[in-house]
């Protein structure tokens, strides 16, 4: 019998975080703080992901945390990551959508998606720059992966902040709620109050249409109230925590159902774009893809949001991928 701690002798993945800014170092936090994994936080900032990483290694004793991260400039760092997730780019300002950063944040994520592969070829890629979808879609034809190991974060915290509204609004804790929200994550989302419910009773029978109407707005522009509160910058807690509930399924393979931006290929009618669906995920990735009934209103919102993220991603392809690359997707 070996006396070895349990930590000591099971497997603890890695996990790269690229971008070392808000969203990047809240996420390094949270899943230093759950032992859930080891972190390399990555910058292009010199001193800064090493600054956030002797931070949080300084409070690793008194955290009582087991796992470790270092913060580096170099790519060779990050080798034979489980999971690397792309926080790299520019946030919205006031007044911006995210459309607005889609030239900037495209060449980020061509950038480092050509880097990172090159040191963990199996790594799942988790993808939360905005664009969202057209950025997912992107580093998807970057990397030349298999679609399902490609996977954009949104829906989680798009569904969460209709679940919070719902909550607030009937004053009930948010646990209690379940909430689902389909399409692109952009003003063209489409939250489901017909899928959402509190411990099993139909949201639809405790709030009026004006009602729903109402809290379905404010989570199309959730985004945009805490920009408009911030001022310098967008969310950052609770995206941190739906790229952790991301990440915990495929370490985890937990065969979890969650709303994620993922590869269509027919299903809703849709094909070759990037949107948020509810998808079964584990180790390997995106496992399957959910169809639900929609209404004739619901699948024509989610077509005009897919319609949206496709003109996007013509665009971008035009001005950033590589004619080479190109003629091997098509
Ligand atoms: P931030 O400005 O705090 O951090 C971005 C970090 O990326 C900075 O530290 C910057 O130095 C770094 N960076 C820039 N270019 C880089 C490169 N080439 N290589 C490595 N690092 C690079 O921004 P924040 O708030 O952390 O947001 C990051 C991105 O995530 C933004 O595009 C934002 O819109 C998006 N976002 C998406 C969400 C979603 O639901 N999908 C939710 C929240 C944010
Ligand atoms: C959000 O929805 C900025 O996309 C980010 O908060």
């Amino acid at each position: 019998m070996n006396n070895l701690p349990e930590t000591a002798l099971r497997y603890v993945p890695k996990v790269t975080v690229i971008g070392a800014g808000n969203v990047g170092s809240s996420l390094a936090k949270r899943l230093l703080d759950t032992h859930l994994a080891n972190v390399v936080l990555l910058d292009v900032v010199a001193g800064r992901p090493q600054g956030i990483a002797l931070d949080l290694t300084e409070a690793s004793g008194l955290e009582m945390r087991p796992q470790q991260i270092i913060g580096t400039n170099h790519y060779g760092d990050t080798a034979d990551s489980d999971v690397v997730v792309v926080t790299a780019g520019k946030p919205r300002q006031p007044g911006m959508s995210r459309d607005d950063l889609m030239q900037v944040n495209g060449q980020i994520v061509v950038e480092t998606i050509k880097q990172a592969i090159a040191y963990s070829p199996q790594a799942k890629f988790v993808i939360v720059t905005n664009p969202l979808d057209v950025m997912t879609y992107l580093a998807w034809q970057t990397s030349g992966l298999p679609a399902e190991q490609v996977i954009g974060m949104a829906g989680i915290l798009d569904s969460a902040r209709f679940r919070t509204f719902i909550a607030m609004e009937l004053n009930v804790p948010p646990e209690d709620v379940s909430a689902l929200v389909l399409g692109g994550h952009g003003d063209l989302m489409v939250p489901l109050p017909n899928y959402a419910s509190v411990n099993g009773i139909p949201l639809t029978e405790l709030l009026n249409a004006p009602t729903l109407d109402r809290l379905v707005e404010r989570t199309r522009n959730g985004g945009a109230e805490i920009v408009n509160l911030l001022k310098t910058g967008g969310a950052y807690y609770a995206p941190a925590a739906s790229i952790y509930w991301m990440v915990e399924a495929i370490l985890m393979n937990r065969h979890r159902i969650l709303p994620a931006a993922t590869y269509l290929t027919g299903q809703y009618g849709l094909h070759d774009v990037y949107i948020g669906v509810p998808c079964r995920i584990g180790q390997q990735g995106v496992e399957s893809v959910l169809e639900l009934t929609l209404s004739s209103e619901q699948q024509a919102a989610l077509a005009q949001s897919a319609a949206a993220i496709q003109a996007n991603i013509r665009k971008i392809t035009q001005t950033l991928i590589e004619p080479a690359q190109l003629a091997m997707t098509v």
